[in-house]
């Protein structure tokens, strides 16, 4: 049997429309709202056809349509609640360790694995593509995003988000946007002026749309300067679907829809997770506000249009998602290691203490579950691979999320990467244990854990007490203390001068502990960078103490939502992160863009020109030590004059061998360069002179040049 939409030589808007022709209304309203596909409580219906995921929209089988499943997240195919018994998955680095890896490539490489496992599992749409900046360093899902970079996390989400979807699998973009905290996510009100906003955190999105094309923008839970997001003119048809054209679908966060007609004048498409509203919005609402002339009937056309159009797009329908073909977990546990390795900071290598020679004969190995695992954050993107540990973890939407660690026992892998005769493990929950282990033993490995979650922000920065105090007291009788941390964002180090060294693994995923091992023993040479800055404490934060409204509820009581509260992101503006450092004369504990190698690089020849509307920057990296290793070629921006502070405008990470040169040409993003007009609605270079400058972290310039760069100005094809 053949359908109209398989006509040759249509195009993905064609195709759409071949199949919205022939729809009918009933099942056109079947797709703009739907539950969660996860039974909430006992004896709660799910759609027939769902496999069990975040959410399931029919089949049309007359047409060749298959339903749309979707399922969470950017770190593996999420089986929230243990709904899919069985069914485990490969679970990913977090999206910080992608950002740390600060290369594209693995990025997209990263995504095709995610959309080859979704695509196996039946799934259709990936809830992927977290791309909210890092704002507030103390947020439980930064975990779930890249940095606190736009052009950083543009180009990674984007990469990743192409990944997926060269799979036929469609993925999201979201929290579309300023949703940078959990506590009260669902009445915080981010507020932001608009240059700011289109310098920042839009950009991130802009970036990651441009490159990555994703099927799907997904709206966060908070409101943006007074309006939902869900129902925000300005972020949806002013600036998505009008300044940036883009023509997939909006779909809402599971319980973030407030209305019919409001919302879907906005530029909302899809209400998910209706069970979690107030009532099904987008089903009789919207059908009456139709029937009454509030929304034109072409509008409910364009939103399906919208859905298809992607869905055609990425190929999803013409290739339908294979559920139960099988996959090969054990090539995708090497894939994730590699992974995991490229995001691993070195913070701290006093003396060279790493690598660790293989010969020792005595290490110990303490805390955070080294024996069974590595730690993973929690909520909808949590991964629950076979044979992971889970401990209690937190009430998610009414499901039990556990605390979970990652069947890959940093411990087996340091005694396989070692020679040592003794590799002992101590839980850390007895400091004078641990004291008494470590005695006699060559090296003490401290692994160090915070864990964060969708739905509950970090409670300050600080490691909790009996873990400082223990990697302290350790510091103290031991001269060769190297402590692993596993954290969902920044942290505080007070012992850091006390120790040896320090590596930041992050959530490393399915093949964290042999990463880890392999850059402990030199198998690997880390080349990871912060994707996000550690401040030396809260009070150097633009806001110090996050804004807790007492009226609303941490949790995401999405039944119990509380008064709507304001969050002024003004105070930092655009600022975000090593800017807001550098405006403030501030010294963090480690800058953006920090990370030692076991190698050496150096830098020479910077050349800047401007042809055309093009600025470039080129230069010489040398590998000048002795090994072979990886280095991340930053280059910043900052008007002479001091008008804004630096911005990384251009990076790349290259690959030597020891003695190898490589001349590398960058060219610098012309939107990181300008500022928005908001007047005239446009981007604006200023004329003038700017300092282009290489440099190994936010705060360390290395070779720097100044450029006289033309006026420029460029804007968006009116809608
Ligand atoms: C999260 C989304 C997720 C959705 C479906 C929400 O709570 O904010 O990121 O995709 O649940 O599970």
């Amino acid at each position: 049997m053949s359908y109209p939409w398989q006509k040759l030589g249509l195009n993905a808007d064609q195709q759409a429309d071949s199949v919205l022709a022939a729809m009918t209304d009933d099942e056109k309203f079947a797709w703009l709202s739907g539950p969660m596909a996860i039974p909430l409580h006992k004896g709660e219906k799910i759609p027939a056809e769902a496999i069990g995921s975040a959410a399931c929209y029919p089949s049309i089988p007359r047409l060749g349509i298959p339903a749309i499943q979707q399922s969470d997240a950017s770190l593996g195919v999420s089986a929230l609640g243990g709904v899919r018994p069985g069914d485990h998955a490969t679970a990913l680095p977090s999206s910080l360790a992608l950002g740390a890896a600060f290369d594209p490539d693995l990025a997209e490489t990263s995504g095709k694995l995610l959309g080859r496992e979704a695509f196996c599992k039946g799934f259709n749409v990936q809830l992927a593509g977290g791309a909210n900046l890092i704002r507030e360093p103390r947020g439980g899902r930064n975990f779930e995003y890249i940095s606190e970079d736009p052009l950083l996390t543009g180009i990674i989400a984007g990469h990743n988000v192409r990944g997926i979807q060269s799979q036929h699998v469609v993925s999201t973009v979201k929290h579309f946007a300023l949703n940078a905290q959990e506590t009260g996510r669902v009445v915080a009100d981010s507020r932001l002026n608009e240059a700011a906003l289109r310098e920042s955190d839009l950009l991130a999105f802009e970036l990651a749309i441009e490159i990555g094309q994703p099927g799907a923008v997904m709206p966060g839970y908070n409101l943006v300067n007074g309006e939902w997001a869900s129902e925000n003119a300005f972020l949806l048809s002013k600036v998505l679907k009008g300044d940036w054209q883009y023509p997939g679908w909006v779909m809402s966060d599971w319980g973030a829809t407030h209305s019919a007609t409001k919302a879907a004048r906005a530029g909302l498409d899809v209400q998910s997770g209706s069970n979690l509203d107030e009532c099904a919005w987008f089903d009789h609402p919207l059908r009456e506000a139709v029937a009454r002339g509030e929304i034109d009937g072409s509008y409910i056309d364009q939103m399906i249009h919208r859905i298809l159009r992607s869905l055609f797009a990425c190929g999803a329908i013409q290739h339908p998602a294979q559920r139960g073909t099988p996959l090969d977990y054990s090539w995708h546990q090497l894939m994730v290691q590699r992974e995991a390795e490229q995001g691993i900071v070195l913070l701290k290598n006093a003396q060279q203490t790493l690598p660790l020679p293989p010969e020792l004969s005595r290490l110990v190995v303490i805390g955070a579950h080294a024996d069974q695992g590595v730690l993973a954050g929690g909520g909808s993107s949590a991964v629950t691979p076979q044979g992971c540990l889970q401990l209690e973890g937190v009430d998610f939407m009414g499901i039990q999320t556990p605390k979970v660690y990652h069947p890959s026992s940093p411990l087996a892998a340091i005694r396989r990467n070692s020679l040592a005769k003794k590799v002992d493990f101590v839980s850390g929950d007895s400091i004078e244990e641990a004291l008494n282990t470590a005695q006699g033993c060559e090296a003490v490995i401290v692994f160090a854990q915070e864990w964060r979650s969708e739905a509950l922000d970090a409670q300050g920065l600080d490691l909790d007490d009996h873990q400082n105090l223990l990697i302290e007291q350790l510091a103290a009788v031991h001269p060769k203390v190297i402590v692993v941390l596993q954290t969902g964002g920044a942290v505080t180090l007070p012992w850091l001068n006390k120790v040896s060294a320090v590596l930041e693994a992050w959530y490393p995923g399915s093949g964290g502990g042999e990463a880890i091992a392999g850059v402990l023993f030199g198998r690997t040479n880390p080349a990871g960078r912060l994707p996000i800055t550690f401040p030396a404490s809260e009070q150097q934060l633009p806001h110090p103490k996050q804004v807790d409204p007492s009226t609303t509820t941490s949790l995401p009581g999405v039944k119990v939502k509380g008064d709507i509260f304001q969050i002024d992101y003004n105070v930092e503006g655009a600022d975000v992160g090593y800017r807001w450092f550098e405006r403030q004369q501030q010294k963090p504990l480690f800058p953006f863009g920090f990370g030692l190698s076991y190698t050496q690089f150096s830098y020479d020849d910077l050349q800047l020109c401007q042809s055309s509307d093009t600025v470039t920057a080129s230069l010489t990296l040398t590998n000048c030590g002795g090994r072979s290793g990886s280095e991340v070629i930053q280059l910043y921006i900052r008007p002479t004059s001091g008008r804004y502070p630096s911005r990384l405008a251009a990076f790349r990470k290259v690959f030597l061998a020891p003695g190898e040169s490589q001349r590398v040409s960058l060219r610098l993003e012309p939107r990181v360069i300008a500022q928005w007009e908001t007047t005239k609605q446009l981007w604006h270079i200023v004329a003038g002179e700017y300092d282009i400058f290489q440099a190994t972290d936010a705060a360390t310039p290395g070779l720097c040049g100044t450029l006289t760069i033309n006026a420029q100005t460029f804007g968006y094809r009116v809608a």
